[in-house]
């Protein structure tokens, strides 16, 4: 039986619309969450990504900040504004746009950010938090995979979950949050030994690596749920010379013969990374104001 669809998009807006909901009741209150967003230089992608995330701050009724810098703003300047965005009662979220340019530590940018204000769930604190089961701010694309599973699953507590990949965005946070769940986590990375055997024992399988179309329906376990978070182009000739497309980590067509449920690419784990960057600042904006958290928008 072909796998059912899960349709990040859909998903997506319904989240966006609680964000939303949860932005009125505060404005009611006086408070208007507000997100900062840093982007250091011109990259292309970056500048899109940035748009998107103004545009869609704006349309659940928060405010946005922009900075634009360029690429040759010394380190010492964005630390000084990050420290002015860190004392600013206007704003609840702060997320430096990565990668920064080459002369900049990221990860001096990163750890400086107020950790009540890390929407991007980077900060070391965050990670540490996370990883000893704690409250936490989370990396939003793990947070919105987790979503997805939770609506998927009545329970996640004893399923079988493989990650593969290991960054600290994805990767490790994905495995975190699972493990707060109750599954029985592996992560699987490019030394692992006979990762398809490993991979078809996985009721939850997560392909995070950054390899196109790397895990074929041979890797499933039949009417497991599978979430693809690659965006990969690859060359698409068929469309004409020189055209592109994106696929994922999990070969699409074979892999939804077999698999329960399974996220398309594109329109799967993607929009949902934006979704719960907006979630991540509203819940942040409420533990910063001492309020109720929104419901169903945390791990
Ligand atoms: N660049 C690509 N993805 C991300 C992200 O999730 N957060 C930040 N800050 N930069 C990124």
């Amino acid at each position: 039986m072909a796998a059912e669809i899960i349709d990040g998009k859909a998903f997506a807006a319904t989240v966006r619309e609680k964000v939303a909901a949860h932005v009125a009741q505060l404005k009611a209150q006086g408070i208007t969450p507000g997100l900062a967003v840093i982007l250091v230089g011109e990259d292309p992608a970056s500048e899109v990504y940035v748009r998107n995330k103004g545009k869609q701050t704006l349309e659940v009724g928060m405010n946005s900040f922009e900075h634009k810098l360029p690429a040759d703003t010394s380190e010492a300047e964005v630390l000084a504004l990050i420290e002015r965005l860190n004392a600013d009662p206007a704003v609840h979220g702060i997320l430096c746009q990565l990668p920064v340019p080459d002369h900049i530590d990221e990860a001096k940018v990163t750890n400086a950010i107020a950790p009540e204000k890390d929407v991007d769930g980077f900060h070391i604190s965050n990670v540490g938090l996370l990883a000893t089961g704690q409250k936490s701010m989370v990396p939003c694309t793990p947070l919105g995979c987790l979503m997805m599973l939770r609506e998927r699953h009545s329970s996640l507590s004893g399923l079988n979950a493989v990650v593969v990949g290991r960054s600290n965005i994805v990767g490790k946070p994905m495995a975190a949050l699972l493990l707060k769940d109750s599954c029985t986590v592996t992560i699987a990375h490019s030394r692992t030994r006979d990762i398809e055997a490993l991979c078809r024992q996985a009721d939850i399988l997560v392909a995070a690596v950054g390899r196109p179309e790397m895990i074929t329906g041979e890797w499933v376990k039949p009417g497991a749920t599978v979430i693809d978070v690659g965006i990969n182009r690859i060359p698409a000739p068929e469309r004409g010379e020189g055209k592109m497309r994106l696929v994922g980590d999990v070969d699409f067509a074979s892999a939804s013969a077999v698999a329960g449920a399974i996220t398309p690419v594109p329109g799967g784990v993607g929009p949902m990374t934006i979704a719960c960057l907006l979630a991540n600042t509203v819940t942040a904006c409420s533990r910063i104001n001492g309020l109720e958290e929104p419901e169903g928008l945390t791990a």
